[in-house]
């Protein structure tokens, strides 16, 4: 006879999460031995979208919960009712979530509330500053208390989870941002016009990204007059800021970096593109998670704009430098690494600290061995 399918539902919402989730889902549904189901919330609408064209994934529920200044209380209240629903409907075995959205946090409560095991995907990530990043620090330790399965990225962050004592089985599977990259990184032209417009061959050019709730206000305007006064006095450089959606975001990017010459404030750009960008870019300006883990894969340095990261690896490898939030802080190190290039090439390294582009495999794996499918745990990944 045989056996029943292990129904699996991947919820997520935000463009991080679809991009990093995206490769898991493809290697579910190339398992027989899984019913793979994919729910979105839809925190985000356009970035979401954006991705799963990308990658091609087809959802089998959308949420739609996205509004426009929306809060975390709008975020976590309306996925906990949808979810709820979803989870009635489709009674799962499992259901996944990445990271440390709300869209993770409220998701992993609603399969808790449920009684369903909870799996978390690049679990364990820790800065242990309750407040920064904010809310991702606090939802990722509560999505640690409720989840059954741990899939960390590094074996630190196994460490983490073992200190907190959150039980269940953690398994060290690498960073599924690095199986993503092998769909998007390739050597195509771009297809954006204000891509196609640089000078690569010439000019020197920087990719900013900047849109954390932290950075908001004070320090997101002291990022940006930083980035200003770089662009005034390096006219031969271009930095390139696909600014993201959020209003306030956009608002600030406008007011301090609008009209200047050689910034482009261009619409946030698909994970190809993006990709592509950051591959041919001098080095990358970013308070993004995901960018701090695949700009070292490529080789391209990192001025990290935040005071903490929950990323220390790459910090230990040289490759990544935390500049913080102080606007001539920010101006000295990028300075430094414009004009120095024995510091350029000491961190322009490929190195890569967070998977070998196996990671969805071993989560596979992993639930085959909890479900008891298999006698044969995953090999952990190594650095
Ligand atoms: C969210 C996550 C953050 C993650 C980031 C990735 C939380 C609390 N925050 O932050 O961890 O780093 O996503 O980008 O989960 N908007 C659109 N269209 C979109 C996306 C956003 O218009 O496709 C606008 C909406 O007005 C929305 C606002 O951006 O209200 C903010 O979106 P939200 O998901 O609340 O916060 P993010 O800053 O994107
Ligand atoms: N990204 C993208 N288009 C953009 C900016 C970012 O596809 O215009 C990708 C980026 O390469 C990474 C992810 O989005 O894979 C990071 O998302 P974000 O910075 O919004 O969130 P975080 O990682 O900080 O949670």
């Amino acid at each position: 006879m045989m056996e029943k399918k292990i129904k699996v539902l991947s919820v997520f919402g935000t463009r991080p999460e679809a991009i990093k989730m995206a490769p898991l889902v493809k290697e579910l549904e190339s398992r027989s031995e899984f019913c793979s189901l994919v729910c979105v919330t839809a925190q985000h609408r356009e970035m979401l979208d954006g991705v799963l064209d990308c990658f091609s994934i087809k959802t089998d529920f959308d949420l739609n919960i996205m509004q426009a200044d929306q809060t975390l209380t709008d975020i976590t209240s309306r996925i906990l009712y949808g979810l709820g629903e979803v989870l009635r409907e489709t009674e799962p075995d499992i259901v996944l979530v990445h990271g440390d959205t709300t869209t993770a946090f409220a998701s992993a409560l609603a399969a808790f509330y449920a009684k369903i095991s909870v799996g978390h995907v690049e679990a364990g990530l820790r800065t242990y500053d309750r407040y920064s990043p904010y809310p991702e620090e606090m939802n990722r330790s509560l999505i640690g208390r409720l989840a059954d399965y741990h899939f960390v990225p590094t074996p630190q962050n196994a460490q983490n989870l073992i200190g907190e004592n959150v039980g269940g089985k953690i398994f060290v599977t690498g960073n599924t941002v690095i199986d993503a990259m092998k769909y998007t990184v390739g050597d195509g032209r771009f297809a954006t016009p204000e891509l196609k417009n640089l000078d690569f061959g010439s000019r020197r050019v920087i990719t900013l990204t900047c849109h954390r709730r932290e950075n908001y206000g004070e320090p997101m305007k002291n990022i940006f007059t930083a980035v200003r006064r770089l662009a005034q006095d390096n006219p031969d450089i271009d930095i390139v800021y696909p600014v993201h959606l959020s209003p306030y975001v956009r608002e600030s990017a406008e007011e301090y970096l609008g009209g200047a010459s050689n910034i482009r404030l261009i619409e946030p750009l698909d994970a190809m593109e993006m990709h592509r960008l950051m591959s041919k870019s001098y080095f990358v300006m970013t308070d993004s998670g995901g960018i701090q883990e695949e700009a070292p894969a490529l080789g391209k340095p990192v001025i990290v704009l935040r005071c903490e990261t929950e990323r220390p690896e790459a910090v230990e490898a040289g490759t990544v430098k935390l500049a913080g939030t102080d606007e001539d802080r920010i101006y000295a190190l990028a300075t430094q690494l414009l004009d120095d290039e024995s510091l350029y090439s000491s961190m322009a390294r490929a190195i890569n600290p967070y998977g070998d582009g196996q990671a969805c495999p071993r989560i596979a794996d992993a639930l085959l061995f909890g479900f008891h499918r298999s006698d044969i745990p995953p090999e952990e990944f190594c650095l």
